[in-house]
């Protein structure tokens, strides 16, 4: 672990055709706290403090899509991630981790979009360690993309499993929007009205506490002559009709579980 608490050191970067501004401190060179801009190449992950340095990169480089080396990639996408993320412990030693990297993809080649990382064997039943849609990336569904094909993975080693405590805010309001989101969307399958709060764990992968934290939180559930039960409000209804009515003109992203090539690493 390193010292997290510390100002933002960098004042912009460019990443592909973005201009992104930190928002936190990164273990990048000191050099590179007096630059007005530092140039990150979105496909290999090498960050330069001039332009020109960047674009003899460029004309060598011949990625066009991340590449998870060990030694590179993986640390670069760690400082990457401290800039935009304030109180998560940064580990040096990668080892343990893995990471699954979500681009997009056009005739120029795949552009990160964010990431998540994950230990190979939590001791603590944790299924993602950190996760981050890049800035010029968020609140367009990617995160509960990421998020749902954790949960795939988690299905995969035939686990429950959760993210790692603590959530930071805007961790916390991507999940508990995708927990209550895939909760009711279950829910609203006819024939599953009365299902208990270990079958939606175990059709959602998600951990009974968040299961039956999410019904708690979204005041789901009720008292009924002498039972718990398990009710859909208005409320969550609402809400998930308007996120039919958004998928209808937008298209949905959803993760095909049927197409997941993976096996739990050893
Ligand atoms: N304000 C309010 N609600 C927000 C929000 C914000 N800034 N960002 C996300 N949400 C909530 C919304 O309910 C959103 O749904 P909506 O856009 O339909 O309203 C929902 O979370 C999910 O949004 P989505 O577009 O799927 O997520 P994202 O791609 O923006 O990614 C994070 C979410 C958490 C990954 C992203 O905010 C991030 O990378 N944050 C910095 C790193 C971090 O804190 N990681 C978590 C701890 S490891
Ligand atoms: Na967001």
């Amino acid at each position: 672990p390193t010292e997290i608490h510390r100002v933002r050191n960098l004042t912009r970067l460019q990443m592909g055709k973005f201009e992104v501004e930190p928002w936190y401190f990164s273990p990048y060179p000191d050099q590179f706290s007096d630059v007005d801009m530092v140039y990150i190449d979105e496909f290999c992950l090498s960050y330069f403090d001039n332009q020109r340095a960047f674009e003899r990169h460029r004309a060598k480089c011949t990625l066009v899509h991340p590449q998870a080396t060990k030694s590179t990639a993986t640390k670069t996408s760690l400082s990457l991630n401290k800039l935009f993320l304030d109180h998560k412990t940064l580990y040096y030693d990668v080892d343990p981790f893995l990471f699954y990297c979500m681009c997009t993809r056009d005739e120029t080649g795949c552009h990160l979009v964010g990431y998540f990382s994950k230990e190979k064997d939590s001791a603590e039943g944790y299924n993602l360690a950190c996760i981050l849609t890049l800035p010029q990336y968020q609140r367009r569904g990617f995160g509960r993309l990421l998020m749902s094909f954790s949960y795939e993975l988690s299905k995969r080693e035939g686990k429950l499993g959760s993210p790692e405590k603590p959530l930071s805010d805007l961790g916390l309001m991507g999940y508990r929007q995708y927990w209550r989101e895939t909760l009711v969307e279950l829910l609203m399958e006819p024939g599953r009205e009365a299902m208990s709060e270990n079958e939606l764990a175990v059709l959602t992968s998600m951990t009974e506490k968040d299961v039956h934290e999410t019904l708690v939180v979204f005041n789901m559930l009720r008292y009924h002559k002498g039972n718990w039960v398990i009710v859909l409000t208005d409320y969550v209804v609402g809400e998930h009709n308007k996120r039919l009515e958004k998928e209808k003109v937008k298209g949905a992203r959803k993760v095909d579980p049927a197409a997941l090539q993976w096996k739990p690493p050893v």
